[in-house]
């Protein structure tokens, strides 16, 4: 098994790194069970990089359903120190239209009754680690993040810096009202896969930025007055043509 150190999770609409070369597939098992799908690990720019479907190869899994602690772990024991994770987004604020690339820099979690943490308590009910309470001020890795950025300007990807990620509980989409409430919780985006994703990466020690792929105006913000899929999936196949030469670009560094 070749190791990588770049693994990259794709979302809804994202299901293959069609320009992956010499690619192998590995279908994994971990300790919390197994991945939404097999990982498939390929050259990209002469670069061995990681690829993995959140929600299946078909789609079949939706955000409330997806493994998230066996999807990182896979990635994780195929070798992969980093993770870009591609979630695909309504935009709120105004710098993200449909189709922006956006790398945010922070998150609010609404989400509820997902398995959230890879820490599990033994038969006397203790999990008794002095880890458990992990920095989460940013949560996505800074370092990380200046990378992604300097890839997009390599690359020539426009990408916005910044912004603040809330992710909703799904899998149907938000009321105007609940969208009117993110923006003045400071929401600049909303999706339904950034956690637990996120709080468990920084659990397990990987390193993880967020790509955000803005598929449509959040419910309320665009003049539509619904949101279809239609749209949605026009839009991300539209604005990721440009994701596997940044993606090889941040593994070369
Ligand atoms: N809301 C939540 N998740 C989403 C959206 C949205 O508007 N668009 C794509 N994923």
């Amino acid at each position: 098994m070749s190791a990588v150190s770049l693994a990259v999770i794709g979302g809804t609409g994202v299901y293959r790194l069609a320009q992956l070369q010499d690619v192998e597939s590995h279908e994994l098992d971990t300790r919390f069970g197994k991945p939404s799908g097999p990982v498939r690990v390929g050259t990209l720019l002469g670069h061995r990089v990681a690829f993995l479907a959140r929600h299946g190869e078909g789609h079949s899994l939706p955000p409330h359903l997806v493994n998230y602690r066996a999807n990182l772990a896979a990635l994780q024991q195929i070798g992969a120190s980093r993770v870009l994770a591609l979630n695909t987004v309504g935009g709120i604020g105004e710098r993200y239209a449909p189709r922006t690339l956006g790398c945010p820099d922070q998150l609010i979690d609404y989400t509820w009754g997902r398995v959230s943490t890879v820490w599990e308590s033994d038969a006397e009910g203790n999990v008794g680690s002095e880890a458990l309470h992990v920095d989460f001020t940013h949560p996505y890795s800074p370092m990380f993040r200046s990378k992604v950025i300097a890839a997009a300007k390599v690359t020539g990807a426009a990408l916005v810096d910044g912004g603040c990620y809330g992710v909703t509980q799904g899998p149907r989409l938000e009321t105007a009202a609940e969208i009117a409430r993110l923006r003045r919780d400071g929401c600049d985006l909303v999706g339904m896969t950034g956690m637990p994703e996120a709080g468990l990466a920084r659990e397990l020690g990987l390193e993880y930025a967020c790509l955000a792929i803005v598929a449509n105006w959040a419910a309320g913000c665009g003049d539509a007055s619904e949101i279809t899929m239609a749209e949605v999936l026009a839009n991300v196949a539209d604005a990721s043509a440009g994701i596997a030469e940044l993606v090889g670009e941040l593994a070369r560094g």
